[in-house]
């Protein structure tokens, strides 16, 4: 467990995998059980970093070099942990977080290039702590990204580099799922929402006091 006293969860996963609807189910289910929680979310989650985040989910895919994009990310995370997380922590309260580091390790480090090493070297200097829990919600490329461009909200830089890119995305999260199964667990999103969600909450019980 970090060193804090609240308790900090992620959601991760590709486009469209429904995280962000578990997330908020989560947090709900957590506050009715009478927990003190916030929902955040990255890039963003914080003033500053919500402007970063514009700069990295609007316009054409080859916009930015992952290069670039690692070190948007790590600003706005940056940002996120000292102006919202880490408060939150240090007061007792449990974070609910829809993406974190894992989405630069994958999203950065394992789609265009072998680019880890250099994400991890940077998280380590700027950002160096996980979270207690990481729900990894698995989904098929397919139906997900439908999903993701379905929504057309104007954020679909990331989903614009297609079903390949998905794929490969999909197998980062599971190689990572399994070599941090300390802290990750991973829930089949393939099914109803309501089915999702009681996974979600069930590998939550065990962190709670
Ligand atoms: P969202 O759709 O979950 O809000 O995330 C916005 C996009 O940013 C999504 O396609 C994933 C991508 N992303 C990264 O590439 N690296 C990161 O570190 C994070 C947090 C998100």
């Amino acid at each position: 467990m970090g060193d804090w006293p609240g308790l900090f969860i992620t959601f991760e996963g590709i486009d469209g995998s429904g995280k962000s609807t578990q997330s908020r189910l989560l947090a709900d289910a957590l506050k009715s059980a009478g927990h003190d929680v916030i929902r955040t979310r990255e890039p963003g989650g914080a003033p500053g970093a919500e402007e970063i985040r514009r700069l990295l989910v609007e316009g054409s895919p080859d916009r930015w070099s992952p290069e670039t994009e690692m070190l948007l990310f790590t600003a706005a995370r940056r940002d996120h942990w000292e102006k919202t997380i880490q408060p939150a922590l240090n007061a007792g309260k449990i974070v609910v977080c829809d993406r974190f580091a894992d989405s630069t390790r994958v999203y950065q480090g394992a789609t265009r290039g072998d680019l880890r090493a250099i994400v991890d070297a940077l998280h380590a200097l700027m950002i160096g702590v996980e979270p207690d829990l990481t729900l990894v919600i698995d989904m098929d490329p397919e139906a997900a990204l439908t999903r993701g461009l379905a929504r057309h909200s104007g954020e679909d830089r990331f989903e614009e580099f297609g079903a390949g890119f998905q794929t490969a995305l999909r197998e980062g999260f599971l190689a990572l799922a399994e070599l941090n199964a300390d802290r990750c667990r991973l829930i089949d999103g393939g099914r109803d929402e309501a089915s999702v969600a009681a996974d979600v909450l069930a590998n939550t019980q065990a962190y709670l006091t």
